[in-house]
């Protein structure tokens, strides 16, 4: 059997190879390497994709949320709202931007941000509040939208680990909010060959200043009308990506039914909280994350898969609140319970779209032996 992977880009990349080195020698051959003709097609294919009126692509996705937040102009010092369980990216492009982050905690079946205490967080300084979909699936925005609109707050979407997932009312993760952001990040359900981002909205203002900042602050060449940043999505990446655009609803296709794979299996063992399906939009699984009985349980879980040979991750070991980074906000352990029981109890399986039918028999053959 094939060792198995956390994620297998390069069975995936075999299956693409031709069309991947055709399009890329189109750059090579043209030195079209920055702002070439691929972005733009990538841009607008990944827009008709996405249905939403303007995608900038960009440097990564990080970058991706600071051009949005910087797009707001949102004022300084002023509170955004973000998740305590997720990537770090959120709150650091807020931090960066002398926004303060006002961690909330999560539901504990979704993951999404805690909407109670996203009520119960706002002040008057507060100026946007920052959803993420995390693993790939979304709680409910239109009651983040809700408590937008009546508090006249901004909101920015975070889909990068969302990408083709949809609400239930079939709008794309990540073009509901003001803004939204992705991440092109290799692993992501669409991955590039380097770095890569991309802001999403339907706000022709919002996409016009992002662009310009995107750009170094440019309104037209060599007239810089404000600071900005330099973040550009190469012509080299945007030409892989609009090749693997295409493939992007059976890469889908692939997790979800690995996924289901796994469910189906696993389901009798109670000591397994599974991914739960949300009412509010489809789960494009850019993880299968479990929720184990207790931590110690979790972690010989994983050294059990480790010495069978099967992979597994922990996203993510330790609330974003209590790092260093973000110690000057003062929070302390106890402030978010759920977040701090799922940081010791999650645990991902592994999750692509090369997965072979053996590797996953014996991926869920071994969870099985390790609870029997
Ligand atoms: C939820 C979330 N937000 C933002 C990012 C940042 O993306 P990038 O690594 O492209 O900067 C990531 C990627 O790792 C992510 O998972």
């Amino acid at each position: 059997m094939k060792k198995i992977q956390m994620v297998d880009l390069i069975s995936q990349h075999a299956q693409i190879q031709t069309e991947i080195n055709d399009a890329v020698n189109v750059v090579i051959e043209n030195a079209s390497f920055i702002n070439g003709p691929q972005v733009k097609s990538f841009g607008s294919n990944l827009s008709e994709f996405l249905d939403v009126k303007h995608v900038i692509p960009c440097g990564n996705g990080t970058d991706a949320l600071q051009i949005a937040l910087m797009a707001l102009d949102l004022p300084e010092g002023s509170e955004v709202i973000c998740p305590a369980f997720n990537y770090v990216a959120t709150a650091e492009a807020a931090a960066l931007l002398k926004l303060k982050p006002v961690y909330v905690d999560v539901d504990p079946e979704l993951f999404f941000m805690d909407l109670e205490q996203v009520k119960e967080a706002l002040s008057p300084n507060t100026s946007a509040i920052m959803p993420v979909h995390l693993f790939g699936q979304s709680g409910d925005m239109e009651a983040v939208l809700d408590i937008a609109k009546q508090q006249g707050l901004k909101v920015i979407e975070d889909a990068a680990q969302s990408i083709g997932a949809k609400s239930k009312n079939s709008r794309s993760l990540g073009t509901i909010g003001d803004l939204g952001i992705t991440s092109f990040f290799p692993s992501k359900n669409l991955g590039c060959m380097g770095d890569g981002g991309a802001i999403f909205t339907n706000h022709e203002a919002l996409a016009d200043k992002s662009r310009m900042i995107a750009s170094h602050g440019q309104s037209k060449k060599y007239h810089f009308s404000r600071i900005g940043v330099n973040s550009r999505l190469d012509s080299i990446q945007a030409a892989i990506l609009d090749v693997k655009l295409k493939y992007l609803n059976n890469y889908i296709r692939q997790r979800q039914e690995l996924a289901n794979y796994y469910t189906q299996e696993l389901s009798s063992i109670d000591q397994l909280q599974l991914p739960k399906k949300s009412k509010f939009s489809d789960h494009v699984f850019h993880q299968y994350t479990m929720v184990i009985a207790s931590e110690s349980l979790r972690d010989d879980l994983k050294n059990y898969l480790s010495d069978k040979g099967i992979p597994s991750m922990i996203y993510y070991p330790k609330p974003l609140p209590y790092h260093e980074a973000f110690e000057y906000l003062g929070y302390k352990k106890g402030d978010f319970p759920v977040t701090e029981a799922l940081c010791e109890k999650v645990l991902s399986l592994p999750m692509h779209t090369e997965m072979t039918v053996e590797q996953r028999s014996y991926i869920v053959e071994q969870v099985q032996n390790f609870f029997k």
